[in-house]
């Protein structure tokens, strides 16, 4: 098992989450009963179900997400109920459908239109459509009362992200007392001031002071999130040194508790790689020689992509030189397509890039070659491996996994990553990557060739460092400190249940 130890999980597991670890489509052709139907399995990108799914594949637990288009939910009960892996010990996944106007006001709206450019700083982003909050209330009584259906006395539901900030409350008040509710959090928690721009913001933290647990990534979340329940809803007692909040009786601890990648794993495949031809790679831009940098992430507006191709198009100018020698790959995922800031996001970073192209490129060179696929996982590992720079510029990240995927992969450790200051990764890995502001062009640039000229060996002893602590601080290192606080929390509970 990849996974460091095992990490017990104190009683039957329930996760939540929006986005489901796979997606089945079935062909349907011609086929007389689901054993006849062919069926093909996609796996979503971000972080979140890449890295719980991992976890929950050792636990014997329920995973309850939305459907999402993955089956026909009128033909059989079985599409909604799957076994991960199949037919073997793992996990069950339930899969809750939604109707297209839940979808659009849930999760493209509240979520994806007021939570998410909140909690990110983008206030500017804020679209408050009439029906959205209430939309998003409905469905987090609907996972709550699917919660509910598989709850029993010493369950421990663990409830994922931003999509349910309500759920907390509503699973608290219908399962027994001595089960355990404890939510991650896996974007930032902004400060009061930005915070206070969100509509229903109070909704939103007494839904979320329903959990026993509360997690973030960073203690910086933490602090905010504690500063604005102080400031925003009165009557809960706030113990800023003992990070513990007591709101109508019930008290919720909150933690910080940086995310990893499955280390081991991404290791493992960078060294069954190919080196010097991964199939993702493959194109008339890229030779043996070529010096490679390398970005990976999904088209979301926080991922700081313009701003890299700003530093990129400085850096050519600066040094010309470096024309025809390094080429930047780019991977993106098309994300939230249906939202239209997302979509003009997507169109300028397009045009961004054919622009750039149209200055510099010569012959069969070009300095960015730009795609958008979901990149497997054994060419992404050699992908990583081949780079020689891995860029990583988000204007703010809750944590960012695809940093830290980058060093578990890099086994000749001779890559350098340049790391936004503003994402959690880089406060927990801190100046061993070579640090940037995003928004600094000049300096971004300068950062760039730094690190194209930066000395083997020096290169080498930032890298063992960076790994050493991406490996320290693994998925399995989460997932153990998650479930000792779930721990005592729970023994805590059930104590209080007998008494
Ligand atoms: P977020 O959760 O905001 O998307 P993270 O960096 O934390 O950001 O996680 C992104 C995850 O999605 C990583 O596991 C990364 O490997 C994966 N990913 C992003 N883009 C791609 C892509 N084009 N192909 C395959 N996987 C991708
Ligand atoms: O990690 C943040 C997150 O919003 C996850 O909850 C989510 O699965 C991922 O990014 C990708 O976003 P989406 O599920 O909206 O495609």
């Amino acid at each position: 098992d990849d996974a460091s130890d095992e990490a017990a999980c104190p009683g039957p597991l329930i996760v939540v989450s929006n986005r489901q670890p796979y997606r089945h489509e079935y062909d349907d052709a011609d086929a007389e009963d689901d054993t006849e139907r062919s069926v093909t399995v996609d796996e979503p990108t971000g972080g979140l179900t890449a890295g719980l799914d991992p976890v929950c594949k050792r636990t014997d637990g329920t995973w309850i997400a939305w459907g999402d288009g993955s089956a026909d939910f009128d033909v059989t009960d079985d599409r909604n109920c799957v076994s991960v892996p199949p037919d073997s010990e793992g996990y069950t996944l339930h899969r809750l459908d939604l109707s297209e106007a839940a979808v659009d006001s849930y999760y493209r709206g509240f979520s994806n239109r007021v939570l998410w450019p909140i909690c990110h700083g983008f206030s500017d982003l804020l679209e408050d459509r009439p029906t959205d909050f209430e939309w998003y209330r409905t469905v987090n009584e609907r996972f709550a009362s699917a919660v509910a259906d598989h709850a029993t006395d010493d369950s421990v539901v663990w409830i994922q992200d931003y999509h349910f900030a309500l759920a907390p409350r509503l699973v608290r008040d219908s399962i027994p007392p001595s089960a355990t509710v404890a939510q991650f959090w896996h974007i930032p928690w902004p400060a009061p001031e930005t915070f206070r721009d969100c509509p229903a913001g109070v909704d939103v933290l007494e839904g979320v002071l329903g959990n026993d647990l509360l997690g973030f990534h960073v203690d910086r979340y933490v602090e905010n999130f504690l500063e604005c329940v102080q400031r925003y809803v009165p009557n809960a007692t706030v113990d800023r040194d003992q990070r513990l909040v007591r709101y109508e009786g019930e008290p919720t601890t909150v933690v910080a508790t940086p995310m990893g990648v499955d280390a081991a794993s991404f290791d493992r495949r960078a060294r069954a790689a190919d080196r010097r031809n991964p199939s993702a790679l493959l194109t008339d831009a890229v030779s043996e020689e070529t010096v490679v940098g390398l970005g990976v992430d999904r088209l979301d507006y926080t991922k700081g992509i313009p701003e890299r191709l700003a530093a990129l198009e400085r850096f050519f100018e600066r040094n010309p030189d470096w024309c025809g020698e390094f080429t930047f790959v780019q991977k993106a995922t098309p994300s939230r397509t249906e939202i239209p800031t997302y979509e003009r996001y997507g169109e300028f970073v397009r045009n961004e890039v054919e622009r750039i192209n149209g200055r510099f490129e010569s012959g069969d060179w070009k300095p960015i070659v730009y795609t958008e696929e979901y990149v497997e996982p054994d060419d992404l590992c050699a992908l990583y491996r081949q780079a020689d720079v891995m860029i990583v510029s988000p204007i703010i990240d809750g944590m960012n996994l695809v940093a830290q995927e980058y060093l578990a992969a890099s086994v000749d450790c001779d890559g350098a990553l340049l790391l936004s200051d503003r994402t959690g990764a880089y406060e927990r890995l801190g100046s061993h990557a070579l640090g940037i502001d995003p928004t600094d062009t000049d300096a971004f640039a300068r950062r760039i060739a730094e690190s194209l000229s930066m000395p083997r060996h020096e290169r080498r002893r930032r890298m063992n460092t960076l790994r050493h602590r991406v490996f320290e601080n693994d998925i399995g290192s989460w997932m153990d400190s998650q479930f000792d606080w779930i721990q005592s929390i729970h023994e805590g509970s059930s104590s209080e249940a007998i008494d």
